[in-house]
């Protein structure tokens, strides 16, 4: 199993957006077995896939209970071969209830669990939260590539370098293979030029950026509310067609 962490600082770049789709398209176009985790408190990567009810352990209970049965954090979507690991605002006292409990390390709770998983699944996505807590550490420990999604605007790379920082800090002590797969860009508007400029001033930073950016569509709202990734909710737009080509660049890495 491969597991991807969508992360950046910056909150409303697309890291849900990003971290649904692509993980619906490699369950639904490459027929890969798929698990995604929602590892914000927000859980909108839950609702999405229409899985938010405090009814059921998710992220927090992987954070805080020793040697939790997989089956009872794992559901079903409603999508052929991917499942979810869901969260809500219970992740904001699991990540206090970590950072309290010295009595077994704090960083590898995620890469333990996940490790158990190893041949259940091909590829687990796991959604950030725009910050760097605990959770988001285990996240980091636990995955082997890094994407950072961007929207161009005049703060568009705020944070980045506190969170390369932080992806070489975590390679360097906790887990040498994990590799910063690069930058992508969000929401992009071909027709507004600071969007144009914006992509190409990022490729001369020093940041590895990927080729594929995801076209900005008026179809990306509504079907976040029909609770529908977007290439089962608009198969023609760009966006469609763009997630569908930046997962198939990943793969190719
Ligand atoms: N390609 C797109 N075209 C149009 N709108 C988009 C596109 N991608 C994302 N959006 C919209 O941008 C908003 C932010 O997206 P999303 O929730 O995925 O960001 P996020 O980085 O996860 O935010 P947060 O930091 O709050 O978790 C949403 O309203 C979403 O519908
Ligand atoms: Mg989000």
């Amino acid at each position: 199993m491969k597991v991807l962490s969508i992360i950046n600082l910056k909150g409303g770049v697309a890291k849900t957006i990003s971290s649904v789709n692509m993980a619906h398209i490699l369950a639904a176009v490459k027929g890969f077995k798929v698990l995604l985790i929602d590892n914000d408190k927000q859980g909108n990567a839950s609702k999405i896939m229409n899985r938010h009810s405090y009814d059921h352990k998710g992220t927090a209970e992987v954070m805080t209970q020793r040697g939790i049965d997989p089956a009872e954090v794992i559901q079903h979507t409603d999508f052929e071969g991917l499942d979810i690991i869901t969260a809500n605002m219970n992740l904001l006292t699991a990540n206090l209830e970590v950072m309290l409990d010295q009595s077994r390390p704090q960083q590898i709770r995620f890469k333990k669990f996940l490790d158990g998983l190893q041949n259940e699944y091909d590829y687990c996505i796991i959604d950030n939260a725009p910050d760097i807590n605990i959770s988001t550490i285990n996240a980091l420990v636990a995955s082997n590539d890094v994407m950072v999604p961007i929207t161009i605007d005049d703060f568009a790379i705020d944070g980045l370098a506190e969170l390369k920082e932080q992806i070489d800090n975590t390679r360097e002590d906790l887990n040498p293979q994990l590799r910063f797969c690069g930058c992508f860009v969000t929401q992009y508007d071909r027709t507004n030029e600071a969007d144009t400029q914006g992509e190409e001033f990022l490729k001369t930073l020093e940041y590895p950026v990927f080729d594929t950016h995801i076209r900005k569509t008026p179809k990306m709202k509504p079907s976040t509310f029909e609770r529908l990734p977007i290439i089962l909710y608009s198969p023609r737009c760009g966006a469609s067609a763009d997630y569908k080509a930046l997962v198939e660049e990943w793969l190719r890495m």
